[in-house]
């Protein structure tokens, strides 16, 4: 027996003990994937508005899931996923997923917790509201909603129609196999009176007489748009990030990230402005809320109109440009760089020349 044989033997006589020997190993997709450089499977990709929205309300004219409104969901699938046979692995990024809801007038859609951190940021409509533990808040255009790992939520539409995007950590608690759900008992959650409502809170005002919570992280439910975009204005006469313009995080009370896991921003990209390249270690999913751009990865043009959502891979090269030379350009976005954080692996390199 040569030795070639002798391994294959051993190899064999090895795999019945659940045992391997890295000699097998060594094939070139190994090596690429440990390399100075991190490996990811996340594509770039963008999915267009028009797409997307046309299929949601195509369903939504349809009466077939009239008061399912939790099975009346878009699940922004990476291409790099779609062949996925498990479908908690068809997500957007390796660590998020990014949902389009859509909320018919009169439909409710059930309270329940669980401990995959969400949001959800209104792109069409208004008029509803979302009850997080107890708290009933208004859902407008430009809105963000937290719900935070652990909140009780529910959803309830007495207007328009109404759609909005839904960001998870589930596709991250999944590979931690720790997810949990539970429904509401009964359903519904009550609404607490304004004066009941105080923990968790509304804004960043703390009651004196509650005590801080130091057994979950403090965060903000809601944040308006009409705040949110006042402070981009008022921050828009001056430099701005070099590689991202004039961006703000929705930060929680303490000034930390949005959520444990999750980072949610909004940018301005003024008229015409163009930002600087640079990579980091997270991956970002955006929603071009207002205006039209470009935004060049690894050195491929991605172009994004209002209402389009896109993936940057982490570690690809990125700059982004406002096409229109009269109008703002808007972006919001999801990152997973609280998780790379808190692990003490975040890492970020300007390209040439900025
Ligand atoms: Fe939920
Ligand atoms: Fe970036």
């Amino acid at each position: 027996m040569n030795e070639e044989q002798q391994l294959h033997e051993l190899d064999e006589k090895l795999r019945k003990l659940s045992v391997e020997g890295l000699w097998a190993q060594a094939s070139a997709a190994d090596l690429a994937t440990y390399n100075k450089d991190p490996h990811t499977s996340v594509l770039p990709h963008v999915w267009k508005w028009d797409d997307l929205y046309g299929a949601i309300k195509t369903v939504g004219e349809m009466h077939g899931l009239d008061g399912k409104a939790e099975r009346r969901v878009l699940r922004l699938i990476n291409p790099a996923y779609l062949k996925m046979e498990n479908r908690r692995q068809r997500t957007t990024t390796h660590t998020m997923l990014m949902t389009m809801q859509l909320l018919k007038p009169g439909e409710v859609a059930h309270a329940h917790r669980h401990n995959f951190a969400a949001f959800r940021f209104i792109v069409r409509g208004g008029g509803a509201y979302t009850v997080v533990e107890g708290e009933k808040l208004p859902m407008e255009e430009g809105d963000l909603i937290l719900t935070p790992s652990m909140t009780w939520h529910g959803h309830h539409n007495e207007a328009e129609p109404i759609v909005w995007l839904d960001g998870l950590d589930n596709p991250l608690l999944f590979s931690l196999q720790v997810i949990t759900w539970e429904p509401f008992p009964g359903g519904v959650q009550p609404v607490k009176k304004v004066g009941e409502t105080t923990a968790p809170r509304v804004g960043t005002a703390r009651p004196v007489w509650e005590k801080k919570s130091y057994d979950r992280p403090s965060y903000n439910l809601i944040y308006k748009w009409k705040d949110t975009y006042a402070t981009l204005k008022n921050l828009s006469d001056g430099p701005g990030s070099p590689f991202d313009g004039v961006a703000l995080e929705y930060v929680n009370p303490d000034g930390g990230h949005t959520m444990p896991t999750l980072a949610c921003g909004i940018q301005m990209l003024r008229p015409g402005e163009a930002t600087k390249t640079h990579r980091h270690n997270c991956s970002t999913i955006y929603h071009a809320f207002r205006g039209s751009g470009t935004t060049f990865i690894d050195g491929k043009r991605f172009d994004w109109n209002q209402g389009d959502c896109f993936v940057v891979p982490l570690w690809s090269w990125h700059n982004h440009q406002n096409r229109a030379n009269d109008k703002e350009a808007i972006l919001f976005s999801m990152s997973d760089q609280p998780v790379l954080e808190a692990l003490k692996l975040y890492r970020e390199e300007p390209g040439e020349g900025a």
